[in-house]
């Protein structure tokens, strides 16, 4: 793996700002959060990008932006939970850097739409039962990785320090 990028994927909100974070620290890297380049270079945040220009133009200046970082090395990535819906990022992606899928099960996460919804957009005004169809569809994407990580039952902490034992 050497000085590769390491790159975190995974459904929203399994935790892979806040495991990149502490990774990036443990690691001495530098973190990258892609959701937030996108923000400060669109400037506005994906829920408004979505609501306003529509989910193509946040998926393609998703797809600019995580190119470019691939192009770099050395540094701790999180991607969105959609970033992989797309061949291409996810080709150069897995030929570039070192992939995690921090993965997680439908009943630990169902338990957290409350607290993602107001700002992902991709859950708005879906029924539990159409949400559990796009959690069973996006595993599916996130099939190409070069670890998997469990993260059920697990703090931030005990999944950091069990990619850190996984990795050196
Ligand atoms: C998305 C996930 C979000 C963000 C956008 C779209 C998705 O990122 O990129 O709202 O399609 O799954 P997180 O996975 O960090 O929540």
């Amino acid at each position: 793996m050497h000085d590769k990028n390491i790159v975190l994927i995974g459904f929203m909100g399994t935790g892979k700002t806040s495991v990149g974070k502490k990774l990036a620290a443990r690691l001495n890297r530098e973190f990258v959060d892609i959701d937030e380049v996108i923000e400060k270079e669109f400037g506005m945040p994906p829920t408004e990008i979505f609501k306003t220009y529509g989910e193509k133009t946040f998926r393609q200046k998703e797809k600019e932006v995580i190119e470019r970082y691939c192009q770099h090395s050395g540094k701790v990535l999180s991607l969105g939970g959609g970033a992989f819906l797309q061949e291409e990022v996810k080709k150069i992606t897995l030929e570039k850097c070192f992939v995690i899928f921090l993965d997680i099960s439908w009943e630990i996460w169902k338990e957290r739409i409350p607290r993602l919804i107001s700002t992902r957009p991709v859950l708005q005004g879906k029924t539990l039962e159409e949400t559990e169809e796009l959690f069973r569809f996006r595993q599916t994407i996130y099939n190409d990785y070069h670890l998997k990580i469990d993260t059920d039952r697990k703090s931030v902490d005990e999944v950091t320090e069990e990619i850190v034992q996984k990795i050196q």
